[in-house]
């Protein structure tokens, strides 16, 4: 069945949850408050992720915090209709995250002192992860192929848009005070070190035990068994376990699984093309 998606200001949104007049609001009117942390990605970069590692580190690594509301009602999706409604209602300091490119992020951010988190992935393990979510998930369309999700991927015809826009629009924000730029890989590399850096820039003191909390509970394994985190409380309509699992591989390079050399070889003239001009070295540009 054919997924008509949410437009909004040329770009498409799933459209379950997003309505035009809620990301009107989020991108215009939505009041950011100077202790705001905001968790920002182009999907399938790890948003769950440092959703988890954001929520272990602001209840001190206590799992049973985390466990005691759902993904949505802890870090909402300020930008969908439900979301709204818990980040309106929420006690302050808020987590929020979203996926919006930096142009249609909440006008009121911009001359606070609220925190952005910007998680990047390699956007090839970022395509492939897309390829399956797409699959499972009923308010994405279901990929008709591999080539064709490249196709569309590569000209930004994807819900949430470009990646190579989203990506070049945030980076204008890296070197701000208020701005901590990660990666995936950085992530899966040192857990721990990246746990240290971001309870620093959220000057959120931890101690050893806590940090260590934080790291198993934010490991792939136990996010995999985690209700939580791992969408099988989801409905069968929304999220269709039998067609695809949520937290799938959780590793660095799968797209070398899926890519033809000659995809490969596409995506990196136009991934020159369009970040080759960014004096910026990402952790994949060498592997
Ligand atoms: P894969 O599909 O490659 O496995 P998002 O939350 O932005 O939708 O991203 C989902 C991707 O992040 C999935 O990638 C998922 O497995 C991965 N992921 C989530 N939690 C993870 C963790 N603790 N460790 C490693 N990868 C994780």
């Amino acid at each position: 069945m054919a997924v008509e998606y949410v437009t909004y200001q040329g770009i498409k949104f799933p459209p379950a949850y997003n309505s035009e007049q809620s990301l009107h609001f989020a991108h215009k009117e939505f009041q950011v408050q100077d202790d705001d942390v905001f968790n920002v990605t182009y999907p399938k970069s790890g948003t769950v992720w440092m959703i988890e590692i954001l929520s272990l580190i602001r209840s001190g690594g206590d799992p049973a915090w985390n466990r005691a509301v759902l993904n949505s009602n802890r870090v909402p999706w300020f930008t969908t209709r439900l979301g709204l409604e818990t980040a309106l209602s929420y006690s302050r300091p808020r987590l929020l995250t979203c996926h919006l490119p930096v142009q249609l992020f909440p006008t009121s951010f911009f001359g606070s002192k609220a925190k952005v988190v910007y998680t990047l992935r390699n956007p090839k393990d970022v395509l492939v992860s897309y390829f399956y979510f797409s699959k499972m998930c009923s308010s994405y369309e279901d990929p008709e192929s591999f080539e064709q999700f490249l196709q569309d991927f590569l000209s930004g015809d994807v819900p949430h848009g470009s990646w190579f826009d989203h990506v070049r629009g945030w980076m204008e924000m890296k070197g701000k005070e208020n701005f901590f730029f990660i990666t995936y890989e950085e992530l899966q590399q040192d857990l721990r070190g990246s746990v240290r850096q971001l309870c620093q820039f959220l000057e959120q003191e931890l101690d050893d035990r806590a940090i260590n909390s934080v790291v198993e509970n934010a490991s792939f394994r136990a996010m995999k068994e985690n209700k939580m985190c791992n969408s099988t409380l989801l409905p069968r309509d929304i999220m269709d376990q039998k067609k695809g699992t949520f937290l799938r591989k959780g590793i660095c390079g799968d797209w070398k699984n899926h890519f033809t050399v000659a995809q490969s070889e596409a995506f990196d003239r136009i991934y020159q093309d369009w970040m080759g001009g960014l004096m910026e070295a990402f952790p994949w540009d060498s592997c």
